[in-house]
């Protein structure tokens, strides 16, 4: 009764190569903030609730249909990109019968909000649904003229894009790519955004009739509006003022443009959620990564794929964390890198640590400068603080790695493991042999080579013994004399 939603189906085209990209790989898939351009547009698209989302693949369908990633969507083959409208023509059996709105997408606007796309589909509904009030029984009264909705937006510069031509009702009377239009049409500043609303019985009466007589020798999309307009339809503009979320993706500086945009309104989104970002604009995070209340992020952080950072948590200059999984309260200190790894609570890194390989660094854990750790795990309160290389260890809680510490893991064939036990202490510049134990409470001389297992509480040292000859300064002399 009354108040229902009408059904719409959505058609994203997404078959072109993207000429402009001067590419091997097709435009849709080039990443902004690690995800594939068309994520985006896919993302927008849900939010609008559609019965049923198609896309219109083509060029390296597989790559693009791979990069999609959607299991209940229709992929609709376009062998022969011919154009927008012949794009939207190939999808005409998917909705031929169908009584309600398609929305069409170019693939190439990632910067589209859902809402935008919610509120577009609204607007149809109210045009086509009301003329007055309802009638009497509660029925709506269907206006059998509405046609179709563009989305359309004013723009500082509108080169490129198809000008909207319309009356003063906002009623649209035909679209002019740039490339048709006159020097007059040229000068208008409203644009097609690329995105449309239309009755999909309308809509089947005029797509086959498009024709390819412009200078793109193209079949244009744009042109159904004339077509409408011949059989008495209307085709109204819903002109939206953020003309930002508008960017067509057309060429790799567009992609810059757009990764930009997106990379500041996520920014801004962390922002309100209690992140601190100093020298925002020098601070790249992507789109799977998370961060916790009262964290806060220094200049030139990157944060890439599923990367989350914990409460309390500051992240100095120039660090790089990339799937990993950092805790609450760790101080990652200037110039680190961190990936595929685990830096649990009150841990402090770097400055210029380097942690990778699904390595584990347990609470209090303190890696200093210039070590790096790999596939190793790393106890409660140990230390290594300076110039060490931990590589397939296992290493306990109040451990001390001395400085210059290195685990020798790996003998030109294979991949051996160390054991550090809890407690104990490696002196400095020890080449720690592997496979081999360390025991607990154990303790390593300075500058030793370890070959062999060390028992709990023992020394294990390797060191040849040290002379020391008296009175050598003068001897040197005496000896530069006779020369
Ligand atoms: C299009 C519009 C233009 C609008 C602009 C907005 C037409 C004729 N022009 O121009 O009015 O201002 O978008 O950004 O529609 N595609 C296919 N198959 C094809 C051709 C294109 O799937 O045969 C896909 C592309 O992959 C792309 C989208 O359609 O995702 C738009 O095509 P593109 O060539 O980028 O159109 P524009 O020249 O930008
Ligand atoms: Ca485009």
């Amino acid at each position: 009764m009354g108040h229902h939603h009408e059904k719409h189906i959505a058609v994203i085209l997404a078959a072109g190569k993207g000429t402009r990209f001067k590419s091997k790989k097709p435009k849709v898939v080039h990443k902004i903030l690690g995800k594939p351009m068309i994520h985006y547009i896919s993302l927008a698209v849900r939010w609008s609730n559609p019965d049923k989302v198609i896309y219109v693949v083509g060029h390296e369908k597989q790559q693009v249909i791979k990069a999609i990633n959607c299991l209940n969507c229709t992929y609709v083959e376009q062998k022969d990109q011919l154009g927008t409208g012949h794009a939207v023509a190939v999808t005409k059996p998917y909705w031929e019968n169908f009584d309600g709105i398609v929305m069409i997408v170019n693939g190439d606007l990632p910067l589209v909000e859902g809402e935008t796309l919610k509120n577009a589909v609204k607007y149809m509904e109210a045009l086509m649904r009301f003329e007055g009030a309802p009638t009497e029984g509660g029925e709506n009264y269907r206006n059998e003229k509405i046609a179709g909705v563009v989305l359309t937006t004013k723009v500082p510069n509108p080169l490129g894009y198809g000008r909207v031509i319309k009356d003063k009702n906002h009623r649209i009377i035909k679209i002019v790519e740039e490339k048709d239009a006159t020097y007059e049409e040229q000068k208008i500043d409203e644009i097609n955004t690329g995105i449309y609303l239309f009755y999909a019985p309308y809509l089947k009466q005029v797509i086959d009739k498009l024709e390819n007589k412009n200078a793109q020798k193209e079949y244009y999309l744009t042109d159904v509006i004339q077509l409408l307009n011949e059989t008495g339809k209307e085709v109204y503009a819903l002109l939206v003022p953020d003309y930002t979320q508008f960017i067509g993706v057309n060429d790799r500086w567009d992609l810059s443009k757009a990764e930009n945009i997106l990379r500041m309104k996520y920014l801004q989104f962390w922002s309100y959620a209690g992140a601190t970002f100093h020298n925002p604009e020098t601070v790249y995070i992507e789109f799977d990564v998370e961060l916790s209340p009262d964290v806060e992020i220094y200049q030139g952080v990157s944060l890439k794929g599923g990367t989350s950072i914990g409460e309390d948590t500051v992240i100095e200059e120039n660090c790089l964390i990339k799937n990993s999984k950092i805790g609450r309260n760790v101080k990652v200190l200037k110039g680190s890198i961190i990936e595929d790894s685990v830096i649990q609570d009150n841990a402090v890194i770097g400055p210029y640590a380097r942690i990778r390989n699904n390595s584990v660094i347990k609470e209090n854990a303190h890696i200093g400068n210039f070590v790096e750790v790999k596939n190793s795990t790393v106890g409660e309160n140990t230390s290594a603080k300076h110039l060490s290389y931990l590589g397939d260890a296992e290493i306990g809680k109040d451990v001390n790695i001395g400085a210059g510490t290195i685990t020798c893991n790996y003998d030109g064939f294979q991949k051996h493991k160390t054991v550090i036990k809890d407690k104990a202490f490696i002196g400095s510049d020890t080449m720690l042999v592997a496979p081999v134990t360390v025991g607990e409470e154990a303790i390593t001389g300075s500058g030793s080579v370890i070959t062999k297992d060390i028992p709990d509480k023992a020394l294990g040292i390797e060191r040849a013994q040290m002379k020391i000859i008296e009175n050598y300064a003068e001897k040197r002399k005496k000896r530069d004399k006779n020369d």
